[in-house]
């Protein structure tokens, strides 16, 4: 059997000194407050074992890693017409660039760029009856904890500095591929990217991507064909203009967030949340890239 403890510990322990961290997220000036030198791991295997090292229960931003929650409730509700709407195609782009959506008439590349992810918002908003309480419950509920809410100050920080999501939004709005007002869809986005989460708790909320659309409850909430269309959305456009990075050096499914943190699958195998807030060029966690790429390499395990 693996050893992922010892190899998490190793992980962890060989990042203690490391003085290149990357850049902490500054855009959204909430973010900016978190401490550098943070790191946390935890992975939790089909059999619900659990291993973890570092700050792994510390809550962070989950910021785009949202992005994958909510395409599976618009998913789970709404199902194939979403792809009327936002295309499945990565991007090669940085996760707010808008030239391509005026390029394609208001159809967003992929649902995990900003643009799609506000359709999706969009979505949410027309489908639920109160739609940030229902999406908060939703998340509680896949990860079974209670506990999980939103940073209202998160929110209200970007709410300030989110030129580009309105941007954005407006552009959208004016393809009519925003049915809802731009101000609803984008309070609705930012308090979806304010989520607090630890990587425990994000490797509960995951654990259906990796068990075939069940959770850790066993309760059944995609259809395999839901989570294998989620997963290669993950895979192919996860990292934005790192997507083909990712998958050269990690060979998983996973999806990255502003806040540091990235959780990645190994289908029937495994889910891993990692989270370090310093951020690599391309905005995707400088350290949590490198621990997953030492984890596929020491566990010989990708979906390769
Ligand atoms: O919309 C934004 O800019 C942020 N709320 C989320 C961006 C993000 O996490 C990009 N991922 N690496």
């Amino acid at each position: 059997m693996t050893d992922y403890q010892n190899i998490l510990d190793d992980i962890s322990s060989g990042y203690k000194e490391t003085k290149e961290r990357g850049k902490i997220a500054s855009y959204i000036p909430e973010l900016a407050k978190v401490n550098e030198s943070k790191f946390g791991i935890h992975l939790v295997d089909l059999n619900k074992n659990n291993f973890c090292a570092g700050h792994s229960k510390e809550a962070f931003s989950i910021q785009s890693i949202s992005k994958v929650l909510s395409l599976a409730l618009a998913f789970s509700l709404v199902d194939n017409a979403l792809l009327k709407r936002v295309d499945v195609e990565p991007s090669g782009d940085p996760f707010n660039h808008l030239s391509l959506l005026e390029f394609e008439n208001g159809i967003p590349r992929n649902p995990l760029i900003n643009a799609g992810a506000l359709v999706v918002a969009d979505v949410l908003v027309s489908e639920l009856d109160n739609p940030k309480k229902d999406f908060l419950q939703f998340v509680r509920d896949l990860a079974n904890d209670q506990t999980i809410d939103f940073d209202e100050k998160v929110a209200k920080s970007e709410k300030r500095t989110g030129f580009k999501n309105y941007a954005a939004a407006n552009l959208l709005k004016s393809y009519g591929n925003l049915k809802n007002d731009v101000e609803t869809v984008l309070d609705f986005y930012f308090h979806q990217c304010s989520m607090a989460m630890d990587c425990e708790q994000l490797t509960k909320a995951f654990f259906p991507f990796m068990n075939g659309g069940k959770c850790q409850r066993n309760r059944n909430y995609l259809t395999l064909s839901q989570v294998k269309r989620i997963n290669a959305i993950m895979l192919t456009c996860g990292f934005y203009d790192e997507a083909g990075e990712f998958a050269f050096e990690i060979g998983l499914p996973g999806k990255s967030g502003v806040g540091g943190g990235i959780v990645a699958v190994l289908p029937r195998k495994y889910c891993v949340a990692v989270w370090s807030p310093g951020l690599n060029a391309k905005g995707n966690s400088k350290l949590g890239m490198e621990a997953l790429e030492k984890l596929t390499t020491a566990t010989h395990q990708s979906i390769f």
